[in-house]
């Protein structure tokens, strides 16, 4: 983990927050080129979740939510951590957490006992701070999934099955955020929620474990380095009534990555009115402050039916924990000298390809590389890197370190025959290739 963070920071993939002045706790800055992954992996994600079907649509809600919302949903009751304090050192823990009975911190065995601490954060909208004008920060993305269920269903016309993909921030008050960015207090989710007939939902929720585990493997992180854990009944959020999650092994352990959850017809039935008059399996919240029914009503027997949700939520930045994880690389090449490489996925790369001409400031070849990078930039496969600093070696180094699959150099012999070098990062391979043939080579590269 050490190195990787390191890297991170030396590179300008990840900073701590607020560094300046001190940091804050369990909050990360992504650089320029973290946040060029982070896109990327989200992009990636988009695309097999919206672009690749035609039964999935995008979404994207507000962060501050009405108490209202996360009063139905059950999280103002149920979203809590157990939270103990030291009364020695003052220091607090999470109790499910703790490894021994005694502080981690000072040792001490005076703890209190284990309280609900809940993790959502309050802030205020409007001028006046009241009672009437407290809001939360989203702690999932998915209530305004439920709570756009109709306008979506409206506006859409979708019949089952069928779901609604929304990526975004979310807040939790984590009592003890650790592990570099495996757990934060403000992170990215990349949530879908797939509405099928009740009684279909057993197998939607296989088939959804089996496509998130194909889907990690296309970003690099292959089914072998992923286990599945079937959350006994006990451990099942409120809502739930089977989850599986997809468990990596992170740097620091096997841990969450992705969570898919079956969670019936809870969340739809708690934010509907005249519950009632619904044909609703789960035990919901009563509410009588909705004016939406969140259901599906069929079209010969005119009974209403609130459809069951599977839910695939993945943290963003866990996704780009594990692929950094999976993708860094320290190669012996021998007589004592070695090559820091990240293997990424050519897509999730943050530099898709470096033009680097020979000589730094020489106008023929400085030209051209200009022409090269305009060129391929137009293709819109991601960031190409013009780099005149007319240090080979050094700019190829940099560049293995963060991920750019090709560079592409432009010496002498340019200027005699239209060709140019193309090294390969994960083979090192060099080879001549013409001007006019690049931007083929450069998409066989980056969409395989
Ligand atoms: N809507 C369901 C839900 O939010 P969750 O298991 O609490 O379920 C889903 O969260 C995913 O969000 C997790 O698998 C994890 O990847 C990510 N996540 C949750 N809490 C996080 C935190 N404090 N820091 C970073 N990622 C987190």
């Amino acid at each position: 983990m050490e190195e990787l963070v390191a890297l991170c920071k030396r590179r300008g993939f990840i900073f701590q927050s607020n560094e300046i002045y001190g940091g804050l706790q369990g909050l990360y800055d992504y650089g320029p080129l973290g946040v060029e992954l982070k896109n990327n992996l989200k992009q990636a994600w988009w695309r097999s979740m919206v672009f690749d079907r035609d039964d999935v649509e995008g979404l994207d809600a507000s962060i501050l939510t009405k108490p209202s919302v996360l009063k139905f949903s059950g999280h103002e009751d149920t979203f809590t951590d157990p939270l103990v304090d030291c009364k020695e050192c003052k220091s607090r823990w999470r109790a499910d957490q703790l490894k021994s009975p005694n502080c981690p911190s000072c040792g001490s065995s005076d703890l209190t006992d284990p309280r609900p601490f809940n993790l959502m954060f309050k802030t205020s909208v409007g001028p006046v701070e009241d009672s009437d004008s407290f809001a939360y920060l989203r702690p999932e993305t998915a209530q305004h999934i439920f709570t756009n269920f109709k306008n979506v269903v409206d506006s859409t016309s979708k019949s089952l099955p069928f779901g609604i993909a929304q990526i975004g921030k979310a807040f939790r008050n984590e009592i003890t955020p650790r592990n570099f960015i495996f757990r934060v207090r403000e992170f990215e989710q990349m949530e879908l929620e797939f509405f099928v007939t009740p009684g279909s939902d057993e197998d939607w929720h296989k088939e959804w474990v089996e496509a998130r585990l194909a889907w990690w493997a296309e970003q690099g992180v292959p089914k072998d380095n992923l286990e599945l854990y079937h959350v006994p009944d006990e451990e099942l959020a409120h809502y739930s009534k089977a989850t599986v999650d997809i468990m990596y092994k992170f740097p620091h352990g096997l841990e969450e990555l992705e969570g898919i959850a079956n969670r019936t017809d809870f969340d739809l039935g708690s934010h509907s009115k005249n519950q009632d008059e619904l044909d609703i399996d789960s035990s919901v919240m009563e509410n009588n402050e909705s004016n939406a029914r969140l259901a599906i009503q069929d079209q010969e027997t005119k009974k209403w039916t609130v459809p069951y949700v599977i839910e695939p939520s993945a943290g963003v930045d866990r996704g780009v924990l594990a692929v950094l994880n999976e993708a860094y690389k320290v190669e012996d090449l021998g007589e004592g000298k070695s090559r820091t490489v990240l293997a990424l996925k050519p897509h999730l790369s943050p530099i898709k390809a470096a033009v680097i001409p020979l000589k730094k400031n020489h106008e023929g070849l400085v030209g051209i590389a200009s022409d090269i990078k305009k060129n391929l930039q137009k293709l819109r496969l991601g960031r190409i890197l013009l780099e005149n600093t007319g240090n080979i070696g050094k700019s190829y180094r940099r560049h293995d370190e963060i991920g750019t699959p090709l560079c592409i150099t432009i010496d002498f012999e340019t200027l005699e025959d239209d060709s140019v070098t193309i090294r390969d990062r994960d083979t090192m391979e060099q080879n001549r290739i013409k001007i006019l043939d690049l931007p083929k080579y450069l998409e066989t590269v980056i969409i395989k």
